[in-house]
């Protein structure tokens, strides 16, 4: 016995109470964001590559609203699925284009209940699939950008998103969208920067999820995932620009990025758990090689602890139910 550990930190793992007692990392419900795909026309459609997610039409929107909304989600995140596409994507401006006619729609229902937010990038909006306008040679035009930016979030502020998703990538968009809404007394609808945003295989499934077809690849505005140190840069301009909320997305494959960021910044920092990290998990899941619920949990709480405080997931509304339940 003269070898007997006398620290054992298996102690306060002996029983569930001692482990639920001294856990660090807890999922609550309103730290997580649900987002929802919002298709132009009647009927809802699957997303073969996301199982259990689906475009919804605004009929299935409102259920899917009043849903997380009595599970107590902290916010939902909106993607537009218009019927038409062009190169500038001018159905992300039109008041009555099918984003903006969704958030009037979520306002409505449950803008008291929970955080209304928009995606503001023109990816789903334009017919060749870029986050901007092309310039004359084909690359994304950034400058040009930010006034098709401006427009988009001049609408969806009026429409009564809460937070505006700037997921585009493009340099100085917090800065110029803040302007553009100042000047037209949206002075309160606040800016959530997808600052660390890397060009990652994993958001694969999205585009399935907004029938976007891509030309080419998001190299030259997304960051490159074997940079760290964009990633640090981008949220230090982001937040001297003005966001009201920083973004490290995707999360699973980023968790370094996020602990490198939380301790440097004083605004909110969340990460974005993509369509990709949800796929991986469910089709496993269904092929029985791993405990589905378990890795979900697992996953999100790995994110959590990494020192993200709010979660953008497809779970969320799983979770949500589950952890309120507990
Ligand atoms: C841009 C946007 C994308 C995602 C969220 N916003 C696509 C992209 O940047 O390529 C991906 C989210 C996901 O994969 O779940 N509008």
């Amino acid at each position: 016995m003269t070898h007997a550990p006398r620290i054992r930190p298996r102690r306060l793992r002996s029983s569930a109470a001692m482990r639920e007692m001294v856990a660090e990392t807890r999922l609550h419900p309103r730290n997580l964001v649900l987002p929802l795909f919002v298709r132009e026309g009647e009927g809802t459609r699957e997303i073969a590559s996301m199982p259990g997610v689906r475009q919804h039409d605004l009929d299935s929107l409102a259920r899917e609203l009043h849903a997380a909304a009595a599970a107590g989600v902290g916010g939902i995140m909106l993607f537009g699925v218009p019927a038409t596409r062009d190169a500038t994507g001018s159905g992300a401006d039109d008041p009555s284009g099918i984003l903006n006619r969704a958030t009037t729609l979520a306002v409505r229902e449950v803008g008291e209940a929970l955080v209304v937010q928009t995606d503001l990038c023109l990816d789903e909006f334009t017919d060749h699939g870029h986050c901007g306008v092309l310039d004359g040679a084909g690359g994304v035009d950034n400058d040009a950008t930010l006034e098709r930016y401006a427009a988009m979030a001049l609408a969806q502020a009026e429409a009564g998103s809460a937070l505006l998703g700037l997921s585009g990538m493009m340099d100085g968009q917090v800065a110029h969208v803040r302007a553009a809404l100042d000047a037209a007394g949206h002075t309160d609808t606040a800016l959530l920067a997808y600052s660390a945003k890397s060009a990652s295989a994993f958001y694969g499934p999205f585009r399935e999820a907004v029938d976007s077809q891509l030309v080419g690849d998001r190299r030259t505005y997304q960051m490159d995932p074997r940079n760290a140190r964009d990633g640090v840069r981008e949220v230090a301009l982001d937040v001297a620009e003005g966001a009201d909320v920083v973004m490290v997305k995707p999360a699973g494959s980023q968790l370094d990025l996020i602990a490198r960021i939380a301790p440097r910044v004083d605004v909110p920092l969340w990460a974005y758990q993509v369509s990709g990290e949800y796929a991986m998990i469910e089709a496993a899941a269904q092929r029985g090689w791993i405990d589905r619920d378990a890795a979900i949990a697992e996953s999100l709480v790995a994110i959590r602890r990494a020192g993200a405080q709010a979660v953008l997931t497809y779970w969320a509304l799983e979770v949500a139910r589950k952890e309120s339940s507990r």
